[in-house]
């Protein structure tokens, strides 16, 4: 079993690099195949998430050559096959052929997605708007199987601004005849990031980043480029590690306005930072103050960087809180940082008091979903001693070369196969 394993304590300085974001790339790879034949897309983070999709792509006929800082996708020899579960429940975001397979051949088949385990994430947003489109679902066990003789442009309002949901539907829409107008969509970059690729392969999409997105379909898109933003919940990952053992740690490739939510709470806590361009600066700070913080969809606090920030939270003098409002399931991280010696207790299912400051000490932990494992990684860092962190693939899902990027700036750690 992998495990990754960190002395702590380790002041950090120099320079880390932001990959692409995960949640774009992810989105992107599936949004390629709504081309006839060829597009390129940069700044594929490294991540494995990104390897599983390539085998699905491949499987579906793609041919993908990765060079000159870009993926190069030729999907001349696409073909609609049924993807199997093997593949498809690797990741969560297999779903997005869904919507993509279904605009361009008007028909999928697909095992239901897999992902973290951080509550019941149903898709049935994504599946009322397919309907709404016009397309036929079935549920087999846990086969899907999406027809459309002609999907058709038609507006769709969405019970909750679901990031997957508003991207199924942007693709499943591109395929559609006529106008499709998303109400209540969601605002997240990741949206603007595929609207843009959308863009580019002749697809016209207008509204992307607001509540309300219409996507006119279109026969041929075809030869779409795009670069993938630069990640927000790996930019705010490493600004909170900046925050407890910087020494002028540089973090490049910020773009402030996807991370706001993010510093408005540091400058709550009296966290300091200089933001010059696309990099911040920062070192560890003294003379923290608790905070209460709610997660919420986009421009609010992400889920994503609840858990990363919640072993922030333990070292600052007073009680602070975390309000989770998009999973019942995501304190689990909590688990481990208490047996670290962190003082954390679970209110009611959505709300974390988080007691400080603690001195935390190395031990064995595991991992149990990608930003959790993220919350014992920071954990480790600051730690007393040796962490051993067990089921660290989780961690390798979303963070492109994190032993490497952390080891680079000062941090003692090592992985092992
Ligand atoms: C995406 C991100 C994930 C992030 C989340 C919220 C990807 C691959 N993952 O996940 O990292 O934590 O956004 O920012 O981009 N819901 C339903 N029905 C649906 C769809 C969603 O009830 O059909 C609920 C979910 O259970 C959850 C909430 O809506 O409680 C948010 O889900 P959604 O925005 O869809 O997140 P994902 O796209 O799964």
């Amino acid at each position: 079993m992998s495990k990754i394993i960190i002395e702590g304590q380790k002041e950090l300085s120099g320079e880390i690099n932001i990959s692409g974001a995960k949640n774009s790339a992810v989105a992107l790879l599936p949004a390629s195949v709504l081309c006839k034949s060829k597009s390129v897309i940069y700044n594929v983070p490294e991540i494995s998430d990104i390897s599983y999709l390539i085998e699905i792509m491949e499987f579906l006929g793609c041919k993908i050559e990765n060079k000159n800082g870009g993926l190069f996708i030729d999907t001349t020899e696409l073909r609609n096959e049924p993807i199997p579960e093997n593949l498809s429940v690797q990741m969560r975001a297999s779903y997005y052929f869904m919507g993509a397979l279904l605009a361009r051949f008007g028909k999928v088949e697909i095992s239901f997605p897999g992902g973290c385990n951080i509550g019941a994430r149903p898709i049935d947003i994504h599946i009322k708007g397919f309907e709404k489109l016009g397309a036929t679902v079935e549920i087999i066990k846990n086969r899907y199987i999406i027809t459309a003789k002609k999907l058709k442009g038609t507006k769709i309002y969405f019970d909750f601004p679901s990031v997957g949901a508003t991207i199924n539907i942007m693709l499943a829409a591109s395929g559609a005849e006529g106008t499709t107008i998303i109400e209540n969509a969601a605002m997240e970059p990741e949206i603007v990031n595929v609207a843009s690729f959308l863009i580019n392969m002749g697809i016209n999409v207008r509204g992307a980043g607001t509540k309300t997105i219409e996507i006119d379909g279109y026969k041929e898109p075809d030869n779409g480029v795009v670069d993938v933003f630069p990640d927000r919940i790996e930019s705010g990952t490493y600004i909170i590690i900046g925050a407890l053992l910087g020494k002028d740690l540089r973090i490049k490739g910020i773009i402030k306005e996807h991370i706001g939510a993010l510093l408005m709470k540091l400058d709550e806590i009296g966290i300091k930072y200089q933001i010059d361009g696309d990099v911040l600066t920062i070192s560890k700070c003294e003379d923290l103050k608790p905070v209460n913080i709610k997660t919420q969809v986009f421009p609010g606090f992400p889920t994503d960087l609840q858990q990363p920030i919640t072993t922030l939270l333990t070292q600052i003098k007073g009680v602070s809180t975390i309000e989770e409002t998009l999973y019942e399931n995501r304190f689990k991280n909590t688990y481990d940082l208490n047996r670290m010696g962190a003082i954390t207790n679970i209110l009611t299912l959505n709300k974390l008091e988080v007691k400080g400051p603690r001195k935390l000490k190395g031990t064995k932990v595991i991992t149990t979903d990608l930003r959790g494992g993220a919350s014992l990684l920071i954990a480790g860092l600051i730690a007393e001693g040796v962490t051993e962190i067990e089921q660290c693939e989780y961690i390798l899902r979303g963070y492109s070369n994190i032993i490497e990027k952390l080891s680079n700036v000062g941090a003692k750690i090592d992985f092992f196969e």
